[in-house]
This record gives C-alpha cells, structure tokens and sequence, in this order.
C-alpha cells in the first residue's frame, strides 16, 4: 500500500504514512494558465490510500483528479473533512443536497470512504460505496486533558454537538452540558448551559466544526456574563472562515485548537492515530 494525498492534507498524510508504516508517494500540484488544475503522482502500487479533506472546491476538483490518476490500483478514500456536509438536506424547494452531490462524485474510483467526525451520519448514506465514520473524539480529550484544568466543564454549544462533547467528556469523567437559546424578546435572546451553573468552572466548548466562529463568540461572551472562569474552545474541524480566530480570541476565548482535518497553526489534536487505526484494523478482517 501506499499514501498519496491532496495540497491541503499533506501533514495528515505524512503523519499517517509513518503510523502505518507505508511509503508516502510524491505528488506534483500544478495549475494550467486557464487556473484549471493539474497533478502527477508518483509509482503507486496494487492498493492506494488517498487523503484529502475538501476543504474549498479546488481540494474537491484535486480529489477526483488524484482518484483518477491511482485508477490503476485498489483506492481507500480518507476525507478527514467533508465540505459542503452542513447541506445535508433540502432546507428549501430548488435547492440541491451538496453532501449527496459531493459524496456520490467521491465514490467513483474507490472501493470505500472514511470520513472523520462526518457533521450528520445521515450523509454516509450517500456515498455509493461502503463508508465509515472515524471519530477522534479520544484525541479532543486528551487534549482537554492537556489544558490541567480544575474540573472542567465540556459544553455543547447545540444539541447536534451532544454526542461530540459528550465522548469528549468521557475521557476525563468530566461534567458535559449543552447550550440552549432562549429567546427574551424581538432582538435579545440568552445562550445558557441546560442544567449546569457556569459561575467559577473552566468551560470548553466542544464542537464539530467552528467555520466563522459565530456561534461559540456569541455563547462565549454570555457564558462571561454568567461567571465563567475561563472559556476555551475545541473543534475537529477548524474551517476558521471570515477572521474566525481572531472573533474568537477577542469574544474572550482563551484558547482554540482544533485537529489536523484543515490544517492550520490552530491543528493541535491530530485525526493521524485514529485514522491508521481504522485502516489497520480493517486491513485484518
Ligand atoms: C453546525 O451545526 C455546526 O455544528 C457548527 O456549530 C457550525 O457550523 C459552526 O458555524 P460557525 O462557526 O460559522 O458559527
């Protein structure tokens, strides 16, 4: 087997090309005077693992054109972000459903498709080849570990990040909570945990993705408000869009961090582990 990836996952590739122990073949990016895109792998063998998060369409475009150029071998798709999973369904008539678009694209060429921490577990079903869900809920943890602080309290900053914060949680034993929005009047609404008091406790929001940082600047100042002791935030994939770090930052977030899905200087959990491990432990069944 060998590992061959796209522009923008690189360092993932090459962190799980050493935990399996596979040669990591050199690939040349280029881009045609038209801005089309162009790409040249190296030999590869009978059984090729590409990675690649599609990050932004050109990732999505490189995909493909790395899938096609390893049509000479057995291919795994690893997509440790799947953009466009967030248009899981048809929220309003003439509107398409992009997961299914892009999973069905993703499908042609290979035998099946890991997706780390996939943003609803419905989109698997799109993909027309066998999928999996690979969760790095354990490194988030450990990481949250790493902060050293005083009984934590892990948030939600919705219902569809319970279950993310909630195997977060359980690395530590530590308290886990979720945010509610309840609505004061036409313009004021208040962003609280559901049970928990936050006054005095170490807060670390949990969630999948943190794209323009929105939602967790809004939560982290009214957990201020309420008392909280610090506010740190935690996410598998920093899309971290429209100054998202910096919103963040001032909104009063001590630390951000996110994992190597989109890597960035905020990716300091790696999905690395739990990705060679999925494919190890297939490999033997
Ligand atoms: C939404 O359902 C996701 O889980 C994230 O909470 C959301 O995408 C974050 O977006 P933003 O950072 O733009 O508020």
């Amino acid at each position: 087997m060998r590992i061959i990836s796209t522009e923008r996952s690189q360092v993932l590739a090459a962190r799980v090309a050493e935990k399996l122990g596979v040669p990591l073949v050199e690939t040349i990016f280029r881009r045609f005077p038209d801005g089309e895109l162009y790409l040249k792998c190296g030999e590869l063998d009978d059984e090729t693992l590409i990675i690649s998060s599609i990050v932004d369409n050109d990732m999505f475009v490189q995909t493909l054109l790395a899938i096609d150029a390893a049509d000479r071998s057995m291919n795994t798709l690893v997509v440790p972000y799947l953009g466009y999973s967030r248009q899981d369904k048809r929220f309003s008539p003439g509107e398409p459903i992009s997961a299914r678009t892009i999973a069905r694209a993703l499908s042609t060429g290979v035998g099946r498709v890991y997706v780390i921490n996939i943003h609803d577990r419905s989109v698997l079903r799109y993909f027309g080849v066998p999928s999996k869900e690979i969760t790095i809920a354990p490194a988030v943890g450990s990481y949250v570990g790493d902060l050293r602080l005083k009984n934590p309290l892990v948030l939600a900053p919705d219902e569809g990040a319970i279950g993310l914060a909630s195997e977060v949680a359980a690395v530590g034993g530590w308290d886990c909570d979720h945010l509610v929005k309840t609505r004061l009047s036409g313009e004021e609404v208040r962003i609280a945990p559901k049970t928990v008091d936050v006054a005095g406790r170490d807060v670390v929001i949990v969630d999948d993705i943190i794209s323009t940082g929105g939602t967790l600047a809004t939560a982290a100042r009214m957990l201020r408000d309420q008392g909280a002791n610090s506010i740190h935030a935690a996410c598998v994939h920093g899309v971290l869009t429209s100054g998202a770090y910096t919103r963040l930052r001032a909104a009063g977030v001590s630390s951000v961090v996110s994992s190597d899905t989109c890597e960035s200087a905020s990716s300091l959990i790696s999905a690395a582990n739990a990705i060679a491990t999925a494919i190890g432990e297939d490999a033997h069944h």
